[in-house]
């Protein structure tokens, strides 16, 4: 991802969070149903018209649940809508009022992800369901759909409309993941745990911004950090165990395109920082399933001072900083 796409993204969330109040608002209020059962259907009916609702722009960032109504000011042939949760959230999309014309060229399709400069997070080795069935398509002849429940906290909706005052109503619903997987970072800095339970399964953690990690806890498996092994392996590969940790960094959000920075297959904790000089940084827990393998890791926004002052994509560890 350009610098510039990454700035877009940053001004749409910058823009967004000041409405994070209202969202918390609502929220709280579904939240006591106990009150909500004693009012009137009037004031029922007026309560659900607090639901967050706002024009939808060709292009745009979604970070809070609501309605949001995209109308044609004129031919809008390349339009996408990037919808972000929180890291412990998976997204439900909805689509009604539809008024496009599929047969002349329009098209509404929602996908299961972010796809940005043709690269796609999660990766496609990463998700547990075909890139096909990854996308739903409001125009398909064989399966058309108008609803999309993603499986990460983040998920897309791109669309065509040559028609002025065509359109579209989409619904945004967060709704809560126990397991959290794949994870988009809203935020260049914070802390996460990753937790993987006996299954075969790799996630990973993007955060796209240069930033700082530490990891904080690496627990592999139980067998494992008993033995009292000396972390010689830490710095080759870590390839041949079933179960690690690496940290990835890249220009893309493709993490089977990214450079590892450093992999990690051994229990210990005050492990390691890095700082990842690229435009993506990624924690990446590879799980054979045998174990429970979790990863704690907190991060920061690298200052502009430490960021890499020349960029040789030749070498392999161009993100590395130090
Ligand atoms: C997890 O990733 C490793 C290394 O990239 C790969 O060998 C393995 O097949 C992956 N597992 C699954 C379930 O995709």
């Amino acid at each position: 991802m350009s610098v510039t796409a990454r700035t877009q993204l940053l001004l749409f969330l910058i823009s967004l969070s000041s409405r994070v109040g209202l969202g918390r608002y609502i929220e709280d209020d579904e939240a006591s149903d106990g009150i909500f059962s004693l009012l009137t259907l009037d004031q029922k009916r007026e309560a659900e018209d607090f639901l967050f609702r706002r024009p939808l722009r060709c292009l745009d960032m979604l970070a809070t649940e609501g309605s949001f109504t995209f109308v044609a000011s004129q031919p809008q042939l390349s339009c996408a809508a990037f919808v972000i949760a929180e890291p412990s959230e998976v997204l439900s999309l909805e689509l009604s009022d539809v008024s496009i014309d599929c047969s002349a060229g329009d098209f509404i399709k929602m996908f299961d992800g972010w796809i940005l400069k043709g690269e796609k997070f999660p990766s496609i080795q990463d998700h547990h369901l075909a890139l096909h069935q990854r996308y739903t398509d409001y125009c398909s002849a064989t399966a058309p759909g108008s609803t999309c429940r993603s499986s990460q906290n983040i998920a897309m909706i791109f669309f065509r409309i040559h028609r002025p005052d065509a359109g579209f109503t989409l619904a945004v619903k967060k709704l809560h993941n126990p397991f959290p997987c794949n994870i988009m970072s809203q935020s260049p800095e914070g802390s996460f745990t990753m937790v993987m339970p006996h299954q075969r399964r790799n996630c990973s953690f993007s955060i796209i911004y240069p930033v700082e990690i530490r990891l904080t806890e690496l627990s592999l498996g139980q067998a494992r950090s008993n033995e009292l092994s000396p972390p010689r392996q830490v710095w080759s590969g870590c390839s041949g165990s079933g179960d690690y940790v690496e940290l990835l960094g890249g220009n893309g959000v493709d993490t089977s395109k990214m450079f590892p920075v450093a992999d990690f297959c051994f229990s210990v904790s005050g492990l390691a920082q890095m700082k990842i000089g690229c435009d993506n940084s990624v924690v990446r827990l590879v799980s054979s399933g045998n174990y429970i393998n979790r990863v704690s890791f907190q991060y920061r926004l690298l200052e502009h001072s430490e960021l890499p002052k020349t960029r040789e994509n030749s070498l392999d560890n161009f993100c590395t900083v130090e």
